[in-house]
C-alpha cells in the first residue's frame, strides 16, 4: 500500500492518492474523489494507443487478467502507476477526471424538451448566411440537437435544392422513396403523405432499419389554405409520461410493436418499441406511426394494460399542450430528428394551389460529428 501526497498544477489537482494492489483512489481538490481500477488503468496505458490516430493497438487477451499495482505517484498534473510485473504507465489528470465513471453519464449534446404551453424560440436562420458562416452552421446543428428541429429562411425555390441542403450535415439516406421525396397530392398514392388529407404528429417509416434519423422538408409551394405543419417533441412527451404514469410508460418502453409497410416492389416490417430507452435508462427515441402499426401481437396478460399505455401516448401526442403549427412558406426549410420529432400537417384544398414540399433523410451521426467538429474548430 502506497500513499502520496503530491499536489499537482493544472485544472484538476489531486490533493491524496492511496493505492492497493487493486486499485487507486484519487482524491481531488475540488472534493471529488474517484477510484481508479488497476485493470482498466493496464488497459487504458498512453502507449497502448495510435498516437496520431488514439486507436487502440492492443487487444484485452494481451494485458495481464490480474495486474497488481506496486506504487503509484502524482507529479505536473500526471499520475504515475508501477505494477508488479515492472511495467509503468503515465496518465494526464484532466484525462483521468475526463473519464471518472462517477461523474455525469451524459456525453452527447444537450437536448431541451419542449412543449406548446412552454415553447422556446425556435432557430431560424437565413439560408446563404449558413452556407457561408461556419458559426452560424455549427449553430443551426446545435440547435437541431438542443431541440430537435431548426429552420431555413430564403432557401432557393428549386427542386433538389434539399438535397444540397442535406449535404451540409450528411450522407443522404436513398429509401424506397429515392434520394428525395415529394410530399403533394397525387391520384394514386401509396403512402397517405401523398394525398390532401390531414395527418397526425406521426415519426417517419417505422418500419424501416435503422429508422431514417433526420428529416428535412423544404418547401416549394403552399395550397393557400390549409397544409400547416404540425410538430410534437416526443421527448417531453416521453418525460411528462414518465413522471406521470411511470408504469404505463414502461410498459411502453418494454413492449415490441411490429411496423409494416408494403406497395407493389416493397414489404418492410420491423420490431421495436414505441418508446426506446438506452442502456442507461434515457430517452432514446420515438416511434409512432398510426399509418403503419400492425395488428398488435402482445401477450393476453398486458394486452389491455398496453392498450392503455398506447392510449395515453396517443392522447398526448394529439393534445394541444404537445402540438405546435407553423405555416411554412415557399422558401422555408425544417430539419427535425426523426426519432423525437414527430411531425403532421392539418388538410388543405387542392384547388387553391398545390401544396408541395421536397423532404429527404439524413442520417442522425453525421449530425453529431459534424456539430463535434465544428465546435473543435471552434475551440
Ligand atoms: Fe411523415
Amino acid at each position: 500500500m502506497t500513499t502520496n501526497l503530491s499536489p499537482t498544477l493544472g485544472l484538476y489537482n489531486i490533493a491524496k492518492i492511496t493505492a492497493g494492489e487493486q486499485e487507486v483512489s484519487v482524491s481531488w481538490e475540488d472534493g471529488n474523489v474517484t477510484t481508479y481500477d488497476s485493470l482498466w488503468l493496464r488497459d487504458n496505458i498512453p502507449e497502448n494507443r495510435d498516437p496520431r490516430n488514439g486507436q487502440r493497438l492492443v487487444s484485452i487477451a494481451d494485458i495481464p487478467a490480474e495486474p497488481k499495482i506496486e506504487s503509484a505517484h502524482a507529479a505536473d498534473s500526471q499520475l504515475t502507476i508501477t505494477w508488479k510485473d515492472g511495467k509503468t504507465a503515465h496518465f494526464d489528470c484532466h484525462w483521468l477526471r475526463a473519464h471518472d465513471s462517477s461523474l455525469s453519464i451524459d456525453t452527447g449534446f444537450k437536448r431541451l424538451p419542449w412543449t406548446a404551453d412552454e415553447l422556446p424560440e425556435f432557430f431560424w436562420a437565413d439560408h446563404d448566411q449558413v452556407a457561408s458562416n461556419q458559426d452560424l452552421r455549427r449553430d443551426w446543428l446545435a440547435a437541431i440537437v438542443r431541440d430537435g428541429l431548426a429552420f431555413l429562411r430564403n432557401v432557393p425555390i428549386e427542386e433538389e435544392t434539399v438535397l444540397r441542403v442535406a449535404s451540409w450535415i450528411g450522407f443522404v439516406r436513398e429509401t424506397n422513396y429515392g434520394k428525395l421525396f415529394d410530399v403533394r397530392a397525387v391520384a394514386h398514392p401509396n403512402n397517405l403523405a401523398f394525398t390532401s388529407l390531414g395527418l397526425p404528429a406521426h415519426t417517419d417509416n417505422p418500419y424501416r432499419d435503422p429508422v431514417p434519423g433526420l428529416q428535412l422538408l423544404h418547401c416549394l409551394t403552399t395550397s393557400g389554405i390549409g397544409g400547416e405543419s404540425l410538430f410534437v417533441d416526443g421527448l417531453a412527451v416521453a418525460e411528462t409520461m414518465r413522471r406521470q404514469h411511470a408504469a404505463l410508460f414502461d410498459l411502453l418502453v418494454h413492449t415490441p410493436v411490429r411496423f409494416h409497410f408494403e406497395d407493389e416492389k416493397t414489404d418492410l416490417s420491423t420490431e421495436r418499441p414505441l418508446i426506446a430507452c438506452d442502456l442507461h435508462g434515457r430517452f432514446e427515441g420515438i416511434y409512432y406511426n398510426d399509418r403503419s402499426i400492425a395488428p398488435l401481437l402482445v401477450t393476453p396478460d398486458i394486452l389491455r394494460r398496453f392498450y392503455s399505455a398506447y392510449r395515453m401516448l396517443a392522447e398526448m401526442l394529439r393534445s394541444a399542450s404537445f402540438n405546435v403549427s407553423i405555416l411554412m412558406q415557399p422558401g422555408d426549410l425544417v430539419v427535425f430528428d426523426n426519432t423525437r420529432i414527430l411531425h403532421g400537417r392539418t388538410a388543405f384544398e387542392v384547388q387553391n394551389g398545390t401544396r408541395h414540399l421536397q423532404g429527404c433523410y439524413v442520417d442522425k451521426d453525421a449530425l453529431n460529428s459534424n456539430l463535434a467538429v465544428l465546435q473543435r474548430k471552434g475551440a
